[in-house]
């Protein structure tokens, strides 16, 4: 199966979300992260920390086919033209917004070339109750046929831990970790129900 990270906007989730979908992942099979972001955040993300439970490379030492997942992480894509050999063979393109209006309102555009591609926009970086941002967020959604994933991926300073320690947010001590994580693992659910 080959997932890929896609938005116009930047700084919306895509590499937190591919890390962690990757680690996930990769206890149903073997896993490969592709980092095709010139910034390079996700192979950072594993040089900082000690194994991470599946393999990151760049596009041109990718050899996907030895994988039973193919996670693609990608750079913003402001100008759109998204629409690259990567995008064209995904099975999953996940698109991760976060609720402010900024970010939703590239999504139209974002659905525009996407056009017949198998996508489906994830709702990232909300805050807690009693903040309604996911409802509306996900109303706006709707509002522009969009289809979503029914996961939320809440706002968690473990997530950022993550990042920083280079690792997994299920190996970070913090209270909220584990439901930083319970978010991966109903994402990883229904991208699995696919
Ligand atoms: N659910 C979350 N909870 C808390 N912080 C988050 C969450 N998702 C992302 N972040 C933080 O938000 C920032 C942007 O996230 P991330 O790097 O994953 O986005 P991105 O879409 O890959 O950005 P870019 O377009 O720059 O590649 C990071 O500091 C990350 O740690
Ligand atoms: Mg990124």
């Amino acid at each position: 199966m080959r997932i890929l990270l896609v938005s116009l906007k930047g700084g919306v989730g895509k590499t937190t979300t591919a890390v962690h979908l990757a680690g996930a992942l990769a206890a149903k099979g073997k896993t490969l992260l592709v980092d095709a972001d010139p910034a390079q955040g996700a192979l950072e993300w594993a040089t900082r920390g000690t194994g991470l439970p599946f393999d990151v490379v760049l596009p041109e030492d990718a050899k996907p086919k030895k994988y039973d997942f193919v996670i693609v992480d990608t750079r913003a894509q402001p100008k759109g033209k998204t629409l690259d050999e990567f995008t064209r063979k995904a099975d999953l393109l996940i698109c991760p917004t976060s609720p402010s209006a900024l970010a939703l309102e590239t999504m139209p555009r974002l659905q525009a070339e996407l056009e017949d591609l198998p996508y489906k926009a994830l709702i990232t970086l909300t805050p807690p109750p009693p903040s309604k941002d996911a409802a509306r967020a996900s109303q706006r959604l709707i509002d522009m046929e969009f289809p979503r994933f029914k996961t939320i991926m809440r706002r968690y300073a473990a997530l950022e831990k993550a990042a920083i320690a280079g690792c997994l947010v299920s190996e970070i001590r913090d209270p909220r970790a584990m439901q930083a994580w319970a978010d991966i693992q109903a994402l990883t659910k229904e991208v699995l129900k696919k």
